[in-house]
């Protein structure tokens, strides 16, 4: 409620500068009268952009809920991310910055649209040497490093679905990711580095292959200096693993790009739910890519000398999205960093934009209240005088660090944007686009050209003005197609809120919509929790608290916190005989960290006799919500046995 309250008082208003405009490509509304006129010509208008060996026959085939999109057409990413960029005829860009990389302790290095084309090539091969075939999954568990974005459309060339895992993700974590998908080659690295210490993935991936048996192969790149044979981080194991660098050189280059239907698939990314169990999002390739490339342009007013610095790691959509598929789908240069933000100083990132020359920065709200923290000083003492254009994505992002990165780092000349999608959606949606719309600090103010979102009640009545559910109303092409294996839960948690209407996307995430049509993110609706930008399912966390010998039960809530926007406390009762205290505290949450990854270690810890639940046993989170913010308890009266309650205030209380 206090969020709200803040956001209702919000009234400050940035219109596109006469300076901005003069220089952007879009500065008027003609392309969403063409949406709203014909949606489907308009996408086929903006997919046509692409490059197709194969024309397709029906731009929409709608069968609520399940879309195809440019059906019976065909193309090959990879071949539209980079080929296209390199050939004579076509493109111009051969020697131009793909991807311009730094590593965290300072290692560069920048590939070129050739070089990003040799190395996309003879990888693919190396995959096929290993038997990798169009529609098997390729697990990817890498670092930031170009040999990510390099995987992935190697994987892409081939046909092959590529389904990148978080490195910051525990074993467990990989080991269900791999066995869901039924990967049969792993690509990860002897490590990478972070807060200058290394995170040993292959160590962590030789723990999670303990239990995989589809992976035959193992791509292992070598990102430590040093000897092949570096045991402390890369125990190979003989004929299941290989250096990425030895069958590189083997490698030949030429390989031809497999013609893929539109409707292929592409990637699989696991994110959170509900439920205990990670959905594997389904993103097929001609609408995905279609709406990748077309809201990169929109978004980002993107130009040919542009230097494009998305934070995101590639473990996560923006990280496909925005770091790989959209600007390479349009010939763009990205700058990749591997690190931390605050290694070795806290000003790590205007370093990099300024020795990059970066002209455009894409971050995270959890990022900018970070940089608020430390300080403005990190940022004034770098010339940041290239950039011209600054992003949100992730979380809503508050009015105060809003204002602040557009004065601090945008210098109060650069717009923001702040771009409201999900996994799901696949490409941005809600956003301003910046020679256009008039921005508030705030609010990722309204949809983009193609994009039909409304906000309904719990009875699927529209509020025009006000707040509710977050939905789309019709499809658009990078939309999810299903989740893997388990399509009757893509139905039941996207398109089953108002049973009357199959055709209504609901997003999961609560809105408002002021009257002039500006849309303002509340946060999720539902159990998922936002910590860092991160989806993190609260079911996740519990399952992982109650595999813990001492533990009965558990319930984790989101509290809210200052940097992070979420914080996770879990509630949790033990087993008979064993006691609370600092230490078990401490356990436990190392413990879901060990068992999830780093982003899921609970913040607080709070043992209880009991939970509250209601009647009919359900655990009340709602209560343990209030308990957690401090706030007054709401509604009780449902309650089994009202003492729980009372007890458990008083002892978080106590505990503060
Ligand atoms: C939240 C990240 C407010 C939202 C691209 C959504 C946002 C979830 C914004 C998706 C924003 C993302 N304002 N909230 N600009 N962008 N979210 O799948 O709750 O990792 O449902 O995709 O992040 O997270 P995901």
């Amino acid at each position: 409620m206090r969020d709200i309250d803040v956001l209702l008082q919000e009234h400050r208003k940035f219109p596109p500068s006469d300076d901005f405009r003069s220089h952007a490509a879009i500065t008027d509304r003609s392309l969403w009268d063409a949406a709203s006129a014909d949606y489907e010509r308009y996408w086929a208008g903006e997919a046509a952009r692409l490059e197709w060996m194969k024309p397709w026959t029906q731009v929409l085939d709608w069968k609520p809920p399940h879309a195809q999109w440019f059906t019976g057409g065909k193309l090959n990413a990879a071949a539209n991310c980079v080929d296209r960029h390199v050939r004579p005829s076509t493109g111009s860009r051969r020697n131009k910055a793909a991807i311009i990389w730094e590593g965290e302790p300072g290692d560069r290095r920048t590939l070129t649209y050739w070089d990003l084309f040799i190395e996309v090539s003879k990888f693919a091969n190396v995959l096929r040497q290993l038997g990798v075939k169009k529609g098997d999954r390729v697990a990817i568990y890498l670092p930031m490093v170009p040999e990510a974005a390099i995987a992935m459309l190697a994987c892409a060339r081939i046909g092959a679905i590529h389904s990148v895992v978080f490195g910051g993700f525990a074993p467990e974590s990989l080991r269900d990711r791999i066995n869901d998908a039924e990967a049969k080659v792993l690509i990860t690295a002897d490590g990478g580095y972070r807060r200058g210490g290394i995170v040993p993935l292959k160590r962590s991936a030789d723990k999670a292959l303990e239990e995989c048996p589809s992976i035959e192969h193992v791509v292992v790149v070598r990102r430590r200096a040093g000897a092949d044979g570096d045991e402390a981080f890369a125990t190979m194991q003989d004929g299941r693993d290989h250096w990425w660098h030895r069958l590189m050189q083997r490698a030949p280059i030429a390989c031809e790009p497999e013609p893929m239907d539109a409707e292929d698939v592409l990637y699989i990314l696991y994110t959170s739910g509900t439920t205990g169990k990670p959905k594997g999002i389904v993103h097929t390739t001609g609408g995905y890519l279609t709406g990748c490339a077309t809201t990169m342009r929109q978004v980002f007013d993107l130009r040919e000398d542009d230097v494009f610095f998305c934070t995101a790691d590639v473990g996560w959509v923006t990280g496909h999205s925005y770091v790989v598929y959209g600007p390479l789908a349009n010939g763009a240069t990205v700058l990749m960093y591997e690190g931390a933000p605050d290694w070795p100083e806290k000003d790590r990132m205007w370093d990099l934009c300024e020795r990059h020359g970066a002209t455009i920065l894409y971050t995270a709200p959890t990022a900018i209240r970070a940089f608020m923290k430390w300080g403005s000083e990190w940022v004034t003492k770098h010339d940041l005088s290239s950039l011209r254009l600054l992003g949100s994505v992730g979380e809503p992002i508050n009015p105060e660090a809003w204002i602040w990165y557009q004065q601090n780092v945008g210098g109060g000349r650069c717009p923001v944007v702040d771009t409201w999608w999900q996994t799901e959606t696949g490409a941005i949606v809600i956003s301003p686009v910046p020679g256009v719309t008039e921005t508030k600090p705030g609010s990722a103010t309204q949809p983009l050209p193609g994009y039909f979102p409304e906000i309904l009640n719990n009875d699927g009545k529209p509020v025009p003005v006000g707040g509710g559910l977050l939905t789309l109303t019709k499809p658009w092409p990078s939309m999810l197609r299903t989740i893997w294996n388990d399509d009757p839960r893509y139905v039941e948690t996207y398109f089953s809120k108002w049973t009357d209407r199959p055709d209504l996307y609901f997003a999961g995430d609560g809105a408002r919509r002021d009257d002039e049509g500006y849309y303002w993110l509340l946060g999720r609706v539902d159990d998922v929790l936002n910590i860092a930008g991160h989806r993190i399912g609260t079911m996740e966390v519990e399952s992982a608290l109650v595999e813990h010998p001492s533990v009965a039960e558990a319930a984790v809530v989101g509290k809210t916190h200052d940097v992070k926007g979420q914080a996770i406390t879990a509630f949790v009762t033990l087993r008979e005989g064993k006691t609370g205290g600092h230490d078990l505290r401490e356990e436990l949450r190392d413990f879901v960290a060990q068992k999830i990854g780093a982003i899921a270690r609970p913040d607080d810890v709070l043992f209880s006799a009991d939970l509250p639940k209601t009647r009919s046993g359900k655990i009340m989170r709602r209560l343990l919500r209030d308990i957690a913010e401090g706030r007054a308890l709401g509604d009780i009266t449902t309650l089994a046995d009202p003492n729980v309650v009372a007890q458990l205030k008083e002892q978080y209380e106590g505990s503060e």
